[in-house]
C-alpha cells in the first residue's frame, strides 16, 4: 500500500470489474483531440447520444464547460493547458471506475499531456480519437470566431495559429471530419467501438 504523507488509498468494496458485470459493458476514455473548431465535441456529442441511445452508460467532459468550472482560471500557455489535462485526466479516470464510457472533447495539443493521461488507466482503457480537420478547415468554418481574433493578435496563444498542436503520431483512430458529415464520423468512431469489443 501506497502511503503520500499521511494519505492512505482506500480499496473500493464494489469494484470497477463489478460496474461492468452490472452495466454488461465495459468502460473507457474516449479522448477526442484537434484543433478548435475541428469538430471534437459535436462528435463526442453525437456519438454519446448514439451509445446512450443503444443503452450505454456515458458522459462527455467538454473543453469549454470545464473551463468554465473545474478548470476555472487555467490559462493557455502550456503549464496551464497541462493542468487542464491533468485535472480532466484524473476525473476521467474516476468515470471509467464508476463503470462509464466517458468521453472528453479538449484541444489538448501536447503529446507528453495526452500520454499523461493514457498512462493514468490500464492498456485497453483509452482510445485516442484524432478529429484530423486541417487548420484551413477549422479556420474557414471559424464557428467561435476565435481565429479571426488570434490573426489580429487579440487572442495569443492561439492554437494552430501562434500556439503548436501535436499531432497524434499513433493514435487509436482518426477521424477526418473535414471531408465527412457527422454521421459518417460517428459510424466510424461506432465501427472502431464494436470492432474492439467496447460495445457489442
Ligand atoms: S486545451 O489546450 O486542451 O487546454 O484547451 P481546451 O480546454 O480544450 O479549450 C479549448 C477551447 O477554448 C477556446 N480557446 C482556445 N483554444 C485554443 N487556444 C487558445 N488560446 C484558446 N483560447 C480560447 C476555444 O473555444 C476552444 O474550444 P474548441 O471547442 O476546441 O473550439
Amino acid at each position: 500500500m501506497e502511503v503520500v504523507k499521511n494519505i492512505v488509498w482506500h480499496n473500493a468494496t464494489i469494484t470497477k470489474e463489478d460496474r461492468h458485470r452490472k452495466n454488461g459493458h465495459k468502460s473507457a476514455i474516449l479522448w477526442y483531440t484537434g484543433l478548435s473548431g475541428a469538430g471534437k465535441s459535436t462528435l463526442a456529442n453525437k456519438v454519446e447520444e448514439k451509445l446512450f441511445e443503444r443503452g450505454y452508460n456515458t458522459y462527455v467532459l467538454d473543453g469549454d464547460n470545464v473551463r468554465m468550472g473545474l478548470n476555472k482560471g487555467l490559462g493557455f500557455d502550456a503549464e496551464g493547458r497541462k493542468e487542464n489535462i491533468r485535472r480532466i485526466g484524473e476525473v476521467a479516470k474516476l468515470f471509467v471506475d464508476a463503470g462509464i464510457i466517458v468521453s472528453t472533447a479538449f484541444v489538448s495539443p501536447y503529446t507528453a499531456d495526452r500520454d499523461m493521461v493514457r498512462a493514468l488507466v490500464p492498456a485497453g482503457e483509452f482510445v485516442e480519437i484524432y478529429v484530423a480537420a486541417s487548420l484551413e478547415v477549422c479556420e474557414n468554418r471559424d464557428t467561435k470566431g476565435l481565429y479571426k481574433k488570434a490573426r489580429t493578435g487579440e487572442i495569443k496563444n492561439f492554437t494552430g495559429i501562434s500556439d503548436p498542436y501535436e499531432a497524434p503520431v499513433n493514435p487509436e483512430l482518426t477521424v477526418d471530419t473535414g471531408g465527412q458529415t457527422l454521421d459518417e464520423s460517428a459510424e466510424v468512431v461506432l465501427n472502431y467501438l464494436e470492432e474492439k469489443g467496447y460495445i457489442t
